[in-house]
């Protein structure tokens, strides 16, 4: 064993014991202050009115919503970004939500001409282009088709792009909040252009909305029949209106902007159909001048959840959880890192919950907070073998005249009064 691997051994060894002993003054905070709670506390000791009257029956909400206490928990915008809200984009609350999956409610929304309102009796799917025969399915037919059940993470492009030249916006539901994961069911594209039967020329998809913006992209065949899904349902019901009703196509691990909502027509084609596209709007300009393009993988990226800038520490020093997420358009994350001092040390975090491949994982970190101001950062890992990079790292590349693909290492400066801070370290 080389003298810095041991070096790294033993390093490792004693912050586990400073964990530990912190772990056991920390815990006794948190016992002193319930102990203290167990001698009087009217919340306890005093019948509440939920607990004395009856409630509403059963047939109050026919279809539930969350308490009335969570009514902050909501997407927001930004209304300085956009002119119009419809095309713009709004932000998942991810600072108040725990585990891997987005309620349907939840998901950010983005659009380039306003949600379409479609009754499934009426939609069709077309698949024509260089195919042997072809087909227009309803709703009916695409359901007689095998289906699958996948849980990916969606993220636009543009995620975190507000952050290229420093630390904007403060909290994780705006500089991170343009991702969703959920679990869908639908029909694999491929069966789909296996009855249609594509001829050998035909290398790409052009995937077409029936909303207003009528958004088309293309997609290479090869990722079409590996594993693009048309979904009819979003966790366990139907997508919601705002993510496609009554059908999306699913692009796993690749930008947002491809997962064409409302799909009404697949066309096989030779080439891309570039000139259809915006295609200027999705590249990064380089400092060169040059643009990189076919950027179509969400590199690995996390960020923690809580604490955050939403979601301060309120609860004073002692035992603290912090919480986030991590993602890779490559596959599984591996591993996530955390840092408490702004990228000098680093420890590793607990991954919790599935680990899918091309979707959200959970990590959390717990530790004794004693008060003293941090920095907090996550780096994460994927299976493929990249590591999440430092801005400056990305900026060094890419420049800073970039809005997509922004996979930084987020900062987050905890006070020492627990309130937190969108910031950055050089
Ligand atoms: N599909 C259609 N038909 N129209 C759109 O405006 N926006 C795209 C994509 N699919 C869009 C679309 C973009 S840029 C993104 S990031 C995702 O949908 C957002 O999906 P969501 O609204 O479900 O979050
Ligand atoms: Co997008």
């Amino acid at each position: 064993m080389s003298k810095q691997s041991r070096e790294n051994l033993d390093k490792k060894a004693a912050s586990r014991r400073r964990f530990l002993q912190a772990g056991i003054a920390g815990g006794a905070t948190l016992a002193a202050a319930a102990t203290a709670r167990a001698a009087g506390d009217p919340a306890i000791t005093e019948v509440q009115d939920w607990n004395r009257y009856l409630g509403d029956g059963v047939d109050a909400a026919p279809y539930g919503q969350p308490s009335e206490f969570e009514a902050h928990v909501v997407r927001r915008d930004v209304p300085w970004l956009t002119a119009d809200p419809v095309s713009s984009i709004n932000f998942t609350p991810l600072h108040d939500l725990d585990g891997i999956i987005t309620p349907n409610g939840v998901c950010f929304e983005r659009h380039h001409g306003g949600t379409a309102i479609i009754d499934p009796a009426e939609h069709r799917l077309m698949i024509n282009g260089l195919v042997d025969k072809q087909l227009v399915f309803t709703m009916d037919d695409l359901k007689r088709f095998p289906r699958e059940n996948r849980v990916y993470f969606l993220e636009c492009a543009a995620n975190s792009g507000m952050e290229w030249r420093g630390a904007q916006l403060n909290g994780c539901q705006f500089t991170h909040g343009m991702v969703h994961c959920v679990v869908y069911t639908g029909v694999p594209l491929k069966y789909l252009l296996e009855e249609a039967g594509v001829k050998t020329n035909g290398k790409w998809v052009l995937a077409e909305g029936a909303d207003a913006a009528a958004m088309t992209r293309s997609i290479p065949m090869e990722k079409a029949l590996e594993d693009c899904l048309v979904a009819f349902k979003m966790n366990g019901e139907a997508l919601r209106p705002e993510q496609g009703y009554p059908i999306r196509l699913c692009v796993p691990g690749w930008e947002g902007n491809m997962w064409v909502k409302w799909l009404r027509r697949i066309e096989v084609g030779d080439e891309p159909w570039a000139q259809r596209e915006e295609t200027s709007k999705y590249t990064d300009l380089l400092p060169d001048g040059t643009a990189r393009r076919h950027t179509w993988v969400m590199d690995v990226k996390s960020v923690i959840t809580s604490p955050s800038p939403q979601a301060p520490i309120t609860h004073g020093r002692g035992r603290t959880v912090i919480s986030g997420l991590a993602w890779s358009g490559n596959g599984k994350v591996t591993r996530v890192d955390v840092s408490l001092d702004g990228g000098r040390n680093w420890q590793t975090a607990r991954l919790d919950g599935p680990s899918l491949s091309k979707a959200l994982h959970r990590f959390y970190f717990d530790f004794d907070w004693d008060g003293s101001p941090l920095l907090i950062q996550s780096r994460a890992m994927d299976e493929a073998g990249f590591i999440q990079p430092t801005k400056n790292e990305l900026r060094a590349v890419r420049g800073t005249n970039s809005i997509y693909h922004n996979n930084g290492i987020q900062t987050w400066h905890v006070k020492g009064d627990g309130v937190v801070e969108n910031v950055e370290v050089s």
